[in-house]
């Protein structure tokens, strides 16, 4: 019997043209917007494998219902909208993306560190005001980045390529916090690793790149903000619930810390009239850190690949559970 294959938006060509040269029954959801959850929960009770990401829930009350499907591949590097705890009891493998966005997540989180020392956002939208006037010698002035100090919470790979921009750009001075320390990226960098209160008291650029966890969620909040530098820069580029959104918000007005930049927030979507929209040093960017042709057409081949390889061979390339596989 053919496997039907749900696909739960339209991913890019790269990854769906080879799922089309398998033997598989895809079904791929047209709208631009996500499924409901009852959608998908109806959708995939039909399918045998389901393709996905993070706008969809694979929590519980999903699993509870489709906890036939014989792998979950998601195409993302992220996968905190799984219930992976529940997907390996029901024995379902979970596929992800890593590293196919690495380049491009840097990208942004380096961008966004140079828009909001420099309040390139507030400035762009002030001349769209009709608020240039002429120059000011005093005015609208930002801070450098040379020989300042970067501190990175989760020095994994989208970490690794954040530091090595700031190191080559502005010789920055590395320090992180991880779980466990990565030593080999010590090494690359020449980089310290430091308690979690040594990073806030110490960076004046903090660049998150953990995973969501219960450990990590609003780890950010009012009490890590007040032990921050008042001329720090916070930048988020991993999940928004990584941080408070009102503590931040709190900070920055009373001057806390310098500013944000944040590809993500808490919540998503961010409403137009969220204060942070409006501040002078917060740069916003509507999650789309591995938005490039590169990185997304990238995904949809792993995503796909780890579809086609369980139905091969067995195997994930690259898998959230392995010891799924084992059993
Ligand atoms: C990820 O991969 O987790 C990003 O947030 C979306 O591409």
């Amino acid at each position: 019997m053919k496997k039907k294959i749900l696909v739960s938006r339209q991913y890019p060509k790269a990854g769906i043209s080879l799922l089309e040269k398998e033997d598989f029954l895809l079904t791929i959801w047209e709208k631009q917007r996500p499924m409901t959850q009852d959608e998908l929960i109806e959708q995939a009770k039909t399918h045998h494998a389901l393709m996905c990401t993070l706008t969809d829930k694979i929590d519980n009350h999903f699993l509870e219902q489709c906890g036939h499907l014989d792998i979950i591949s998601q195409f993302a590097v992220g996968y905190d909208n799984i219930d992976v705890e529940m997907a390996t009891s029901l024995g379902i493998p979970v596929g992800f993306t890593p590293d196919a966005m690495s380049e491009a997540t840097a990208d942004i989180a380096f961008g966004l560190m140079i828009a909001v020392a420099r309040k390139m956002f507030f400035l762009h939208k002030a001349i769209i005001k009709g608020q240039w006037g002429y120059f000011n010698p005093t005015g609208n002035l930002g801070i450098e980045l040379k020989n300042k100090t970067l501190g990175i919470f989760g020095l994994g790979r989208i970490g690794v390529k954040m530091a090595q921009r700031c190191k080559n750009a502005y010789d920055m001075d590395i320090i992180y916090h991880n779980r466990t320390r990565n030593k080999d990226a010590e090494k690359l960098l020449n980089a310290s690793y430091v308690e979690f209160d040594d990073l806030l008291l110490q960076s004046d650029v903090l660049s998150v790149h953990c995973a969501l966890t219960p450990t990590t969620k609003e780890i950010f909040n009012r009490s890590a903000f007040k032990k921050m530098k008042p001329s720090a820069i916070f930048i988020n580029t991993a999940r928004g619930p990584i941080h408070h959104e009102k503590d931040l918000t709190h900070a920055i007005q009373e001057g806390d810390i310098w500013g944000t930049g944040l590809d993500v927030t808490n919540p998503e979507p961010m409403q137009p009239d969220n204060p942070l929209l409006s501040m002078e040093n917060a740069c916003i960017l509507p999650h789309v850190g591995s938005g490039t042709i590169e990185a997304r057409n990238q995904m949809s081949v792993l995503a796909a690949m780890n579809i086609i390889e369980f139905y091969n061979s067995r195997q994930i390339p690259h898998i959230v559970n392995p010891e799924v596989l084992k059993q």
